[in-house]
């Protein structure tokens, strides 16, 4: 069964009313061209890419190439600097400021509740269980008439697990907004993508990114799937030239590399196994949580001077102890064998201290 909400509803007046800046390059991009300002003698160092040319607008080819990853179409793909700008576009064209409300499932990622801030936007949160599962009948309470927005991260930061399939259907069933399920860590997960699902679905935003399983957090390029009518509306209102061409060289380059890429994947996961095993053997640390990411956390007692000693020793992982039903967690991110025997090492000596 197809779901089909009215998306243009959604939007904002003044986003229904804009009249998008039109770029040089959306009428010619070949010929003699001398019709964007730019400087025609070209960069000051030797380029192969011209980069005194501005990138194109809508990146074709590189949308084509993750809509072949992600088996749907280039029309639904989106791609920005980073998914952040994705989740502050979002922000930008559902939500008018001090009038609508988006919804969020703590602990989870941290930036929607500051592009919420940004965008001067009402937050609700509606925490997870304690073992990091959406309360479903909670979190369809929790909407009003202006939740316009509901952000679900599976696999969850800083938790580590995917939440359950079926939960994020139903979520996705009865919400009436836009529902965005950011899979920035999807590709590490056992758990399969819901990227098809946007073909049946026009409320449901898929967030994915480069940043993690490619390894390419450099270039900042983010990736929303949706259906095309709000990708139209995104790319609407990003500035014109968001992606610039050394971002989408490389990450066009990554897409060459995908076998590679899943056997760095493989490499983390194995990793993260013996991690995991280690961490289980130290009597000080109370619980290591189910992780599908590359990250994971872990519950020690007086984790916030741990965490600071740890860096003291030149290790840094990252306190996660002020989030909710997160008391005295660490989040470690898997590391090259190296980093993690390094990790160890200080860890052990933290805890003879
Ligand atoms: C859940 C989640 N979403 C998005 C991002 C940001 O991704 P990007 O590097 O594409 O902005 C992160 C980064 O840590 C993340 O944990």
């Amino acid at each position: 069964m197809k779901k089909k909400i009215d998306i243009p509803s959604l939007v904002r007046p003044n986003i229904m009313d804009l009249k998008p800046y039109r770029s040089a390059r959306d009428d010619f991009d070949s010929g003699i061209l001398l019709d964007a300002n730019e400087n025609s003698l070209g960069a000051p160092f030797e380029d192969t890419l011209e980069l005194n040319r501005y990138p194109m607008p809508y990146q074709e080819e590189l949308r084509a190439k993750i809509a072949d990853f992600r088996e749907v179409n280039q029309e639904n793909v989106f791609v920005g600097v980073g998914s952040d700008e994705a989740i502050d576009l979002l922000f930008r064209i559902f939500c008018e400021p001090g009038k609508d409300r988006v919804l969020i499932t703590p602990p989870t990622y941290g930036m929607y509740k500051v592009s919420a801030a940004i965008n001067n936007v009402t937050v609700d949160e509606v925490l997870l269980s304690e073992d990091f599962q959406l309360c479903v009948v909670e979190t369809l309470s929790a909407v009003t008439e202006n939740t316009k927005l509901i952000f679900l991260c599976s696999p969850n930061n800083p938790t580590g697990n995917s939440l359950n399939t079926e939960d994020i259907l139903t979520v996705a069933d009865r919400f009436d907004g836009i529902l965005v399920l950011d899979e920035a860590y999807i590709d590490f997960s056992e758990r399969a993508s819901f990227a098809k699902d946007i073909l049946n679905r026009n409320n449901l935003v898929i967030l994915q990114t480069m940043s993690k399983a490619f390894g390419l957090a450099g270039i900042r390029l983010g990736v929303a799937l949706a259906d095309p009518q709000v990708i139209d509306f995104m790319m609407k209102v990003k500035a014109p030239y968001n992606v610039n061409k050394l971002t989408s060289k490389a990450a066009l380059r990554g897409f060459n590399y995908i076998n590679v890429m899943r056997e760095k994947v493989d490499q983390i996961k194995s990793e993260r196994e013996k991690v995991i095993h280690k961490l289980n053997l130290i009597p000080e640390i109370q619980k290591v949580y189910p992780t599908d990411a590359n990250f994971l956390i872990f519950k020690i007692k007086d984790a916030i001077t741990i965490y600071k000693k740890m860096a003291e020793l030149g290790v840094v992982i990252r306190y996660r102890g002020n989030e909710p039903h997160c008391e005295n967690c660490l989040r470690l991110t898997i590391g090259t064998p190296q980093e993690n025997m390094r990790f160890f090492e200080a860890l052990e000596k933290v805890l003879e201290d």
